[in-house]
């Protein structure tokens, strides 16, 4: 209901609204119509007040928690039930969790701040506060486990388009879940599944967006590597809510085409982005190095490398430089 009086409160920009105008149209109370701007207020929404003129917004924060995603988000499962939290561990932590208390698909965790935020091969995630958006999928596709990893080529398809239409800045996709702004860092994705031996139970799709971050916001060891958005935008500060709607809304569509047609279009389009086929690579798994072109990746999300002797080489696994 929050969600839907922001939408309407946003809609409206300087224009004032009645109590009673949103009353009749979200079918509550009047008192229940200023019980919900008192816990907007509280939630930092400044919500100016006027007798016999309404309501009407002053300032939003810049927050993505659920009540700013719904106002927004036009989709019909991913992200219908938003569980937002302001500090955890790991959102991925919380939806394993609710996985197992049998979250329905479609299910978003997000935090503002994770304190052992994961990344891939055991690696740490830096999560800072409200910089960037933190968040985890819950989804129960009907697939054999080890086509799994194409769910996270079909993630980057969606993260690369969500992003690209909210700033119109030039994002790329390197194998297997990079997503790239100018050669740097801009988002991980990492792709963890509960299964049995020939069933997925349910797959949690953590991903993480570097949004507002500024240099000094990364530690050291990240700053020649990694990059924001906001970076790379001349210093624009982005709304967290208007990025992760676009990344969930492309979400969805490409989900939907993938449990309806299959891998092939993802495939198609994860190639049509990548920026690593077609180029001379090193690829370096836990074993060894494999040098080559890299002409493709394979139905199940594994990239083909031709080396030097004419051979081809399949990697599931890998760092690419
Ligand atoms: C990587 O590139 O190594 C993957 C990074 C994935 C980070 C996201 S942030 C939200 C979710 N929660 C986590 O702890 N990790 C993922």
């Amino acid at each position: 209901m929050r969600g839907k009086l922001l939408q309407l409160l946003s809609q409206s920009k300087d224009r004032f609204l009645s109590g009673q105008q949103i009353s009749d149209m979200l079918h509550i109370s009047r008192t229940a119509v200023w019980k919900h701007i008192e816990e907007l207020r509280k939630n930092g929404y400044e919500i100016e007040a006027v007798p016999r003129k309404g309501y009407r917004l002053r300032y939003m924060p810049n927050l993505a928690s659920t009540d700013e995603i719904k106002s927004k988000l036009q989709t019909k499962a991913i992200g219908r039930h938003i569980v937002y939290k302001k500090e955890v561990t790991s959102t991925q932590d919380i939806a394993h969790q609710l996985v197992q208390e049998g979250a329905e698909e479609g299910t978003i965790v997000i935090a503002d701040k994770q304190t052992k935020g994961k990344g891939r091969l055991g690696r740490p995630w830096h999560s800072m506060e409200e910089k960037g958006l933190w968040f985890s999928i819950i989804l129960r596709p009907d697939i054999p486990p080890q086509v799994a990893p194409q769910l996270t080529l079909l993630t980057a398809v969606a993260v690369q388009e969500g992003l690209e239409r909210a700033t119109d800045l030039p994002v790329e996709i390197k194998w297997p879940n990079d997503i790239l702004l100018r050669g740097k860092k801009i988002a991980g994705i990492l792709t963890e599944m509960h299964s049995e031996l020939d069933r997925i139970q349910a797959i949690v799709v953590g991903i993480g967006l570097n949004v507002n971050q500024q240099k000094t916001d990364f530690p050291e060891e990240l700053s020649a590597v990694a990059t924001s958005l906001s970076m790379e935008a001349n210093g624009k500060v982005f709304q967290r809510s208007d990025v992760i709607v676009s990344v969930l809304e492309k979400y969805e569509h490409w989900y939907y085409k993938y449990l309806d047609q299959g891998f092939f279009p993802i495939k198609k389009r994860w190639e049509q982005l990548a920026t690593t086929i077609g180029k001379e690579i090193t690829a370096k798994t836990m074993r060894k190095e494999v040098q080559g072109i890299a002409e493709g990746i394979t139905d199940e999300g594994v990239l083909l490398i031709r080396k030097k002797d004419g051979t081809l080489e399949s990697v599931y696994s890998a760092d690419i430089d």
